[in-house]
């Protein structure tokens, strides 16, 4: 299992964080976000772990903004991706049973580090059920 992580300037902090918490657990990633806290614009970073997780270079992703909708927004304009903004256990765990949700975006200025760890763990340890979710996940992308 390897996580891509992205961030912007309001993930930041959080994103050093949770690095320091995947390190310990020994749980891989792959940072692909910005390493400073200047102002940067979260789609360029959406769409760098959207690419990685749609061609396989990492298993899911975990993006970080401010309030994790900028760029859970841009990650979703990806065919392949299922990007859920993730503020608590529950959500997390019925984004990866239900949504089969390959990008976990947290938002950065509502959770604690704590709580960000909660989140991922679940992400990372729950599975899609399947079942009667399979025709509804296939219905998401875009019919024309
Ligand atoms: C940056 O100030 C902020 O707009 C961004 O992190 C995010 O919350 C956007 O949705």
């Amino acid at each position: 299992m390897i996580l891509g992580i992205v961030n912007d300037h309001a993930g930041y902090y959080l994103k050093l964080k949770l690095l320091e918490y995947l390190k310990q657990k020994n749980i891989q990633f792959i940072n692909f976000g910005s390493d400073t806290p200047d102002a940067v614009d979260y789609p360029d970073f959406a769409h760098i772990l959207a690419k990685a997780v749609e061609n396989k270079q990492v298993d899911l992703g975990i993006s970080i903004c401010g309030t994790g909708n900028g760029i859970n927004i841009a990650a979703n304009k990806h065919m392949g991706i299922r990007s859920a903004v993730c503020w608590r256990k529950e959500i997390s765990h019925l984004a990866r049973l239900h949504n089969n949700a390959n990008i976990c975006a947290l938002p950065a200025r509502f959770i604690t580090p704590e709580e960000a760890y909660v989140i991922v763990d679940e992400f990372i340890s729950t599975s899609f059920e399947g079942g009667r979710h399979i025709q509804r996940i296939n219905k998401i992308p875009l019919q024309s």
